[in-house]
């Protein structure tokens, strides 16, 4: 088994292990803010997906909590790679204001046609992947040319203080709560450790013009504890 297939074999897994207090945690440890976090995500969409026969895709959907938001606005895909995680979001899915579809697939080899979706989605899920630019190639090639990606991820605080004090909870304190109510401390210890190596805000940018995005644009959210990246495939004349 290649480093790549392992890697991904242990997040499938890990995700599995914790997907019966995902949702707890998620709202616990952000006191509701990544509500918050994902509303705003689509707000930033909401021009596209107000359109007539707008589609939107979000990928690493988890138990579908981006998804029922997108879905306010226009039909949706999620897909994820762990069953565990979807089979907690099927019940979210249902009576929704549009129709929503779950499928398990890995994102660096999504089971669509290309430039089918006007918004491709990833929230907290592309630090996981095992190749970062594969994904967001992948995002790009789902992209209808005129169409929008909005990463949302954990981010790198930005004030000095503000970042340290948050560093200190989330490295120490963060994994013995959430290893505690999980049952996966490895889980709980990869959440920072894996943030830590993902790039910064401004790292971020450069890999997303690097994959072909321009307007690339961030947000800092809650002072840069997340960000949301938006990059778009442009519409190309003549
Ligand atoms: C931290 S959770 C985020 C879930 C959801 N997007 C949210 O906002 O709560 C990351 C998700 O990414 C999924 N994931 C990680 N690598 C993946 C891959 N290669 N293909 C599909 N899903 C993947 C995991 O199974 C997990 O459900």
């Amino acid at each position: 088994m290649s480093t790549a297939t392992s890697k991904a074999k242990q997040v499938r897994e890990m995700f599995a292990r914790i997907a019966p207090r995902y949702d707890l945690l998620n709202h616990l440890f952000s006191a509701n803010i990544d509500k918050r976090w994902r509303q705003f995500t689509v707000s930033k969409l909401a021009d596209l997906l107000r359109r007539p026969g707008a589609y939107a895709l979000d990928v690493c959907c988890g138990t579908a909590d981006l998804v029922v938001e997108l879905s306010k606005l226009a039909p949706t895909v999620g897909v994820d790679f762990c069953h565990s995680m979807l089979v907690l979001g099927q019940p979210k899915v249902v009576n929704q204001p549009h129709a929503i579809e779950l499928f398990e697939a890995d994102a660096l080899n999504l089971p669509f046609a290309s430039e089918r979706f006007d918004a491709v989605t990833c929230a907290f899920g592309l630090r996981n992947l095992t190749d970062i630019s594969a994904g967001l190639t992948e995002f790009y090639r789902m992209l209808k040319p005129g169409g929008r990606v909005a990463i949302l991820e954990f981010s790198h605080p930005t004030l000095p203080l503000f970042r340290e004090l948050f560093q200190f909870y989330f490295h120490n304190i963060l994994p013995l709560i959430g290893g505690a109510i999980s049952g996966s401390f490895t889980a709980y210890r990869y959440l920072p450790n894996s943030v830590a190596q993902f790039p910064n805000q401004e790292g971020l940018v450069a890999l997303m013009r690097k994959v072909g995005y321009e307007n690339v644009r961030y947000y800092n959210l809650t002072g840069g504890i997340a960000a949301l990246h938006l990059g778009e495939r442009i519409l190309k004349t003549g």
